[in-house]
């Protein structure tokens, strides 16, 4: 921030909090930048309401919350922070993979309302995560972050991507590429790590998940619209899968109905990138982004032409 105000006159929406679309309507107006949130919509309506509008920087990897198409018909940069929050997020990934296959969230749920007795050979019993399989789909940086960490653990690493890698970097990162059904068909664990765009929106509904093993489980950490939440609910109770971790939601931060009354998910509120060294590290990159953008750019992290 301090960045910012040594360059910009700022408009600072000081707490830690969704602003109202009003709100933000009336905050855009007479501004050439815009340090946008992901849970702030950036549409025509929004650019209509400022015609200056140069630069959005949006403080996220992600950037489905702004029409971008919109923006580059009006000639405004828009611009993420892609980099600065791979580890935290694979670092997230894991917590949700490793919580879920080993009930840990679970066993905390039934030790503090006194549901353990004695330690018993079959008591809550989890899935081996050692030397299983896992699938990866979206196979960009954290994608490969994931992957790097699955290493440690001697899995068989799957993966399906829009683009497949080269024999060579299959290799140095330990991955082996399948058709998207096929991986659903061999993985122990799917995680998802592709961008919400129109061809990956509710890619995982009703065949993928019946196309999974019924012992396996699934993980979300990239957008919440990947997956049919409806699907996925139906899946849990029928038990066509053993679970979910989940991070994002497809409307935040509502849940689907019947996803928080399962066991079998662990549901955390978006925390991917919420470490206080990443998001620190967001925040000076998307104002970098703005100030490089208003001095004429291009930044080095403009998405569009
Ligand atoms: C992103 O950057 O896209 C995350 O979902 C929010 O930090």
């Amino acid at each position: 921030m301090n960045l910012l105000y040594r360059y910009c006159d700022v408009q600072l929406a000081v707490e830690d909090r969704v602003i109202t679309r009003t709100e933000l309507l009336e905050g855009v107006r007479g501004k050439q930048g815009l340090l946008s949130m992901i849970t702030d919509r950036v549409d025509a309506e929004v650019m209509d309401a400022n015609p200056q509008l140069k630069v959005i920087s949006n403080y996220a990897v992600g950037y489905d919350n702004i029409d971008v198409e919109e923006a580059s018909r009006r000639g405004i940069a828009v611009t993420n922070t892609p980099g600065v929050l791979t580890d935290a997020t694979a670092d997230m990934t894991w917590a949700l993979l490793m919580d879920i296959a080993r009930r840990v969230t679970e066993g905390d749920r039934v030790n503090r309302s006194g549901g353990w007795r004695e330690w018993a050979p079959m008591f809550m019993l989890g899935k081996e995560v050692t030397g299983s399989t896992l699938g990866i789909i979206g196979l960009g940086r954290i994608g490969k972050a994931v992957a790097k960490r699955a290493r440690g653990f001697n899995m068989q690493i799957l993966y399906h991507s829009r683009t497949r890698l080269s024999r060579e970097e299959e290799k140095q990162w330990g991955v082996e590429y399948r058709e998207l059904h096929e991986l659903l068909r061999e993985a122990d664990f799917v995680s998802l790590h592709a961008p919400s765009t129109p061809e990956t929106r509710g890619m995982i509904g009703r065949k993928e998940l019946s196309a999974m093993k019924s012992s396996a489980y699934l993980i979300n950490t990239a957008r919440g619209d990947l997956v049919d939440e409806k699907a996925l609910v139906k899946a849990l109770s029928q038990e066509e899968i053993a679970g979910a971790g989940l991070d994002v939601y497809e409307k935040e931060p509502r849940l689907a109905e019947g996803l928080k009354e399962s066991d079998r998910v662990v549901l955390a509120p978006h925390l991917g990138s919420a470490t206080r060294e990443t998001r620190g590290r967001m925040a000076e990159m998307a104002a970098q982004n703005l100030i490089d953008e208003l001095r004429g750019g291009p930044s080095d992290y403009r998405i569009n032409d």
